[in-house]
């Protein structure tokens, strides 16, 4: 995939989904600018303005959050001043220079109360303070901005970072006993996967002249699951790769209290991303394997069970 001439630029460097890009970017020869903070902090200052004048991006794909779910009930100025105001701005930079924006959303703008895969027009209504700023942060970008792609993702997982695959197989092998969520369905998604569609969708945007793609679209794996059905499916990845690995059991929300309150349903219907840009990722339990695959044969190189 590539596209030639200016940059893209990439908002957050540390990331899940930020360093999934810079990966993709490396493969496949694309030239890509990615800063994080202190460079391009959305907490306020110039920064980011900084850096998207040095670097004149073709796009920009925005791939930093606040996303602490439970922290941010008690840090809610934070995580709207990073996941709202803070992309406002970013908005405001890309119209003033025509620049389009691809910026990343969740699925937890949904209040999960709906029985099957949301569509993209669907009325959200987030539970939470993480929620409640994300959705903000949509509004605030489609308020500046007309040339923008918003892409809501979910359940978010990969080698880096902090992460529900990465929690499991550490306690997985220190426990005899994992007890794990069995009410909420989702779709767990690589990042891996999150950044190969946002370059498709970047090179797509880029390309065309002027393409009647502008809005927003539900980007997540094939298929759906539980929390629990994603515990199993990584212990059974695990297994394969002689990892130890625990007894499994179900619980309900109710016996895992948390500060933030999430959706019950937050599975999303992929249709018109795939209508849109020909896009469809692979069936998460694929990746997830390819993912436990891959964590699994880093250990061993580092000499660790
Ligand atoms: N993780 C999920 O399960 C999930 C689910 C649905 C949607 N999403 C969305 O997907 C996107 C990517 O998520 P992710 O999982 O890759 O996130 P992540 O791994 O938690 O990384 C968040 C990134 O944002 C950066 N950041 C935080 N505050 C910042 C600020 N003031 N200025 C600039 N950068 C800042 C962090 O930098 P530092 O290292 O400096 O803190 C970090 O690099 C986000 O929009 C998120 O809301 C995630």
């Amino acid at each position: 995939m590539q596209i030639n001439g200016p940059p893209i630029a990439v908002i957050g460097a540390t990331g899940q989904v930020a360093r999934a890009l810079v990966r993709v970017a490396r493969e496949s020869g694309l030239t890509l600018a990615a800063a994080g903070r202190p460079d391009a902090d959305l907490g306020g200052g110039n920064s980011v303005h900084t850096f998207l004048e040095r670097t004149a991006p073709r796009v920009v794909i925005n791939a930093a959050a606040y996303t602490a779910v439970d922290k941010a009930e008690t840090d809610s100025d934070a995580a709207f001043q990073i996941n709202a105001h803070g992309p406002g701005v970013l908005a405001a930079w890309c119209a003033e220079r025509g620049v389009p924006l691809i910026h990343i959303s969740t699925d937890y703008v949904f209040d999960g109360s709906k029985r099957t895969p949301y569509v993209e027009d669907d009325a959200c209504n987030p539970l939470g303070v993480y929620g409640r700023s994300k959705l903000a942060g949509e509004d605030a970008v489609r308020a500046a901005l007309d040339r923008h792609i918003i892409v809501r993702t979910a359940w978010v997982y990969g080698p880096d970072g902090n992460n529900f695959l990465k929690t499991m197989l550490r306690v997985g092998a220190e426990r005899e006993v994992v007890r794990v969520v069995a009410d909420q369905t989702g779709t767990p998604t690589a990042a891996a996967d999150i950044a190969a569609a946002l370059v498709a969708i970047a090179s797509q945007v880029a390309q065309a002249q002027n393409p009647p793609v502008w809005g927003t679209y539900h980007l997540v794996a094939e298929g759906e699951t539980t929390w629990h059905g994603f515990a199993a499916e990584i212990f059974s990845a695990a297994a394969a790769q002689g990892l130890k690995t625990p007894k499994l059991e179900a619980i309900t929300t109710a016996d895992y209290p948390t500060p933030a309150a999430r959706p019950a349903n937050s599975v999303l219907d992929t249709t018109k991303l795939r209508k849109t840009f020909g896009i469809v990722l692979p069936a998460w339990q694929k990746s997830t394997a390819g993912c436990v695959r891959e964590l699994a044969g880093l250990s061993a190189n580092k000499g660790t069970p």
